[in-house]
């Protein structure tokens, strides 16, 4: 904490005289970082322009015991109203960001949009990434989440990644080698991920683009289109969703403030314009609590909560 650490004025100024290439910035807004579009600042925020910039970061940090996150597309995000007291990194750098084809291998960087990763599959007519189009994310953030849908995943489609260690140190490491979880993957908490290697299987474009059409119908027919965060609760068990569980207790529609639970699909709450984090607490705390007395389940956000109560 920068109460009893450095200031934040002075780890900005810091970082702006170590990383002359990267974009640093005081108090920045993070709402509009995010697909919620709720919550406060970040004291200090960095957008490294290259792996050498972000590693010199990474060693100021520990150095200096500056806290710091990274922040991917902010779709799996609930930033507190108060902010987010230290810095937060944004790997959207174009340098970070690239897609580069090696058949049937795709070599994409942490910033690197799903869509795009997706869109350039097709484009060469690998087959496997249809699954990507929809996920409103980056490589990094999805690679910390093993996110998924439409039965895949990151970790079934990728072959090594590329990250960070906690000493500012560049690996590369098979994808067999990293334990992963549902909707989680641990060790992209500690070490920060720079990229993945994609593995598509190679078919006709015209059936690629007929599977990323089934996909997208389904879900802009079941999912809303308001912002959100996607899922807020995980699955409680592989054959019991979320959403089904909260449509059956008659949550839907259910309003806290600017914030309610869709009535398109009830595991997503949306935010009305005038929604604050603070109403899409409590909404998610009386959905626990409904889940609990009437049917005896805890559900466990998906979402990640960050930052502080207050400014
Ligand atoms: N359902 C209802 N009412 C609802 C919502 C769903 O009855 O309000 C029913 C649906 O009709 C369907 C079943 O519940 O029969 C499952 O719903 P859906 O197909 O939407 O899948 P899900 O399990 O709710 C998961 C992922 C989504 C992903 C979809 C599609 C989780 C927590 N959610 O949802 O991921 O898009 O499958 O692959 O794993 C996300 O992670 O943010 C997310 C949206």
């Amino acid at each position: 904490m920068f109460d009893t650490m450095m200031p934040s004025t002075q780890v900005f100024e810091e970082l702006k005289a170590l990383l002359p290439e990267s974009v640093v910035r005081q108090s920045e807004p993070l709402a509009r970082r995010t697909t919620m579009r709720v919550g406060g600042c970040a004291d200090v925020y960095l957008e490294p322009a290259s792996e050498a910039e972000l590693s010199k970061a990474v060693q100021f940090f520990h150095r200096s015991e500056t806290p710091f996150m990274i922040l991917g597309r902010g779709s799996n995000l609930l930033v507190r109203d108060g902010g987010v007291r230290g810095v937060v990194i944004c790997l959207c750098h174009p340098n970070l960001s690239r897609i580069e084809a090696e058949k049937p291998l795709l070599h994409c960087g942490a910033g690197a949009r799903l869509k795009a990763v997706s869109a350039k599959a097709r484009e060469l007519e690998l087959a496997g990434l249809e699954f990507l189009e929809g996920i409103p994310g980056n490589v990094g953030g999805a690679l910390r989440m093993n996110a998924g849908a439409m039965g895949g995943e990151m970790f079934k489609v990728i072959t090594q990644v590329r990250f960070l260690d906690a000493g500012g140190i560049v690996h590369q490491r098979n994808t067999a080698d990293i334990p992963v979880e549902y909707r989680s993957c641990p060790f992209f908490q500690t070490n920060i991920a720079l990229g993945a290697t994609f593995r598509g299987e190679p078919e006709a474009k015209e059936a690629i683009a007929q599977r990323t059409a089934q996909f997208n119908q389904k879900r802009w027919g079941s999912q809303p289109k308001e912002p959100s965060a996607g899922c807020i609760f995980k699955n409680p068990s592989p054959t019991l969703s979320a959403g089904k569980l909260i449509d059956e207790l008659g949550l839907k529609g259910t309003r806290c403030g600017g914030a309610s639970v869709s009535m398109v699909h009830g595991n997503f709450i949306i935010n009305d314009g005038n929604a604050t984090a603070s109403d899409v607490l409590q909404l998610i705390t009386t959905i626990k609590a409904r889940a609990r007395s009437e049917r005896g389940i805890e559900l466990r956000t998906e979402v990640e909560i960050i930052g502080e109560e207050h400014g």
